[in-house]
């Protein structure tokens, strides 16, 4: 499985002509090297509903046809903007044809801002994924804090690689992150939401050798880079 990492939270996987890309943002991304209009996927899973989450949400689904992935009130707030969606909620498992996606819980906030009308949309819960999918199982956080359910999640699962937010300020910081590492019992860790801008600057190599000390391999990713697992 190809994992590229497009910036931010944005992360995107393909196997076997299947793809699925998660939070994107590129447009207004800073750090961003990767075009909106490059990128091919069948799926389109959403955290949560900030827009440094969906900015590119609606382009992509769109141009390819994709099936937008989210919690039922975001899910639904998509179908309005022309999206085909399937509308899911925390702890619940869905299909999505080449791979199984389950919803599960993040700490955060979710609602869309629509300041000319100084008017807050609210977009239900906030979440993050647990993809299976060619026998891995791979976690994208959302942004989250750290909380203790981790370790349920951790026993229940067997996380491949988790994608974890380290960025401080709106999510946890590289130290819970370690911890939550240790918790999911991730085999690897990709760290995600930070250095797009200033707030959030972190220094991904230091998170890395804090991975390493506990036997968890990380593995920073510059936007626009890739690996395989
Ligand atoms: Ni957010
Ligand atoms: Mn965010």
């Amino acid at each position: 499985m190809k994992i590229e990492y497009h910036g931010h939270s944005c992360v995107q996987l393909t196997s076997g002509g299947n793809s699925m890309v998660i939070d994107p943002y590129l447009t207004g991304n800073p750090t961003a090297v990767s075009k909106p209009e490059n990128i091919h996927a069948q799926v389109v899973l959403l955290t949560h509903a900030h827009s440094d989450h969906i900015a590119d949400a609606v382009g992509i689904a769109r141009r390819n046809n994709a099936l937008v992935v989210a919690i039922h009130e975001l899910a639904t707030y998509m179908s309005w903007q022309g999206c085909n969606v399937l509308g899911m909620n925390i702890g619940g498992k869905a299909s999505v044809g080449f791979a199984d996606v389950r919803m599960v819980q993040a700490f955060h906030s979710s609602g869309i801002i629509v300041d000319d009308q100084k008017n807050i949309i609210y977009a239900g819960m906030p979440a993050g994924f647990l993809i299976h999918w060619d026998g891995m199982t791979i976690l994208h956080a959302g942004d989250t804090c750290l909380f203790s359910d981790m370790k349920l999640i951790g026993e229940r699962y067997n996380i491949d690689l988790a994608f974890l937010p380290i960025g401080d300020l709106f999510t946890m910081g590289p130290e819970d992150a370690v911890t939550a590492a240790e918790w999911l019992r991730a085999k690897r860790v990709v760290p995600i939401h930070y250095n797009t801008f200033p707030p959030i600057r972190q220094d991904a190599s230091h998170f890395v050798k804090m991975l390493g000390e506990r036997g968890i391999q990380g593995i920073a990713l510059k936007p626009g880079e890739s690996t395989t697992l």
